[in-house]
């Protein structure tokens, strides 16, 4: 897995300042992709979301659907609120703090989350390996990541700064042509996500059902 990469926005402490110098800033509501497919997950699952920040969406989750919640960053600020949070609403949300480029699972969700992370071409192979692992079979994967014409089309200035870190349709379909691709589009879409994600912009939205073939790339890893 590739984790040698050096920008500091690649790194914990980066994120960890900006939670710091931000009251909740992607907001207290719900990624709102995610609320709009929530339907699809069965009541009381158990749902891991990857890169979860202050946790928003699987409070909302435990509240909602209650679902039990695994809440996994390397920012231990921004898990700190998702604790915080889970204690003032006796929330069935546990945190995992690890980078997902090096990160292996020991168990398997009836569901995955994963909303505006910004890996590098070369480190997304390995997330969406990790997400189908992280899949029982018939398990629910929901993701929306920036596309690249974002930074070249009419959308405002939000999200990453480089077109390296979003993500392209056909990259995200391919990964997941194993399994039920239930969605899998380019969306032009109004964010209004909290302060630093708040306009128009140019995404992918997946939603797919874990197949039954093994993952032969992940289990020979292991
Ligand atoms: C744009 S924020 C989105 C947070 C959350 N998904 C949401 O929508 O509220 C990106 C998150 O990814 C986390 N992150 C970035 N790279 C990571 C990595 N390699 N491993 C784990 N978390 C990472 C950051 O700490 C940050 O919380």
């Amino acid at each position: 897995m590739s984790t040698n990469d050096s920008r500091p926005s690649s790194q914990p402490p980066f994120w960890d300042e900006r939670y710091a110098a931000n009251e909740h800033l992607f907001g207290t509501a719900p990624n709102a992709f995610v609320a709009s497919q929530a339907h699809r997950i069965p009541k009381d699952s158990d749902v891991l979301e990857l890169a979860a920040g202050e946790g928003r969406t699987l409070a909302w989750l435990a509240k909602e659907r209650g679902a039990t919640c695994t809440a996994m960053d390397f920012s231990q600020t921004a898990l700190a609120t998702a604790e915080q949070w889970a204690r003032e609403y006796d929330l069935p949300v546990e945190t995992v703090q690890a980078d997902v480029r090096s990160w292996t699972p020991d168990r398997q969700w009836d569901a995955v989350i994963v909303t505006f992370l910004q890996l590098l071409p070369d480190e997304r192979p390995d997330l969406y390996h990790t997400i189908r692992r992280c899949l029982r079979p018939g398990g629910l994967v929901i993701g929306e990541w920036f596309r690249p014409d974002h930074l070249t089309g009419n959308y405002d200035r939000l999200g990453p700064s480089t077109a390296d870190r979003m993500v392209p349709v056909d990259e995200v379909r391919a990964a997941f042509a194993d399994d039920e691709i239930l969605r899998c589009e380019s969306a032009d879409v109004t964010l209004e996500e909290g302060p630093l994600l708040r306009g128009e912009a140019a995404v992918v939205r997946l939603v797919a059902r874990r197949g039954s073939r093994a993952i032969v790339h992940n289990e020979a890893q292991s």
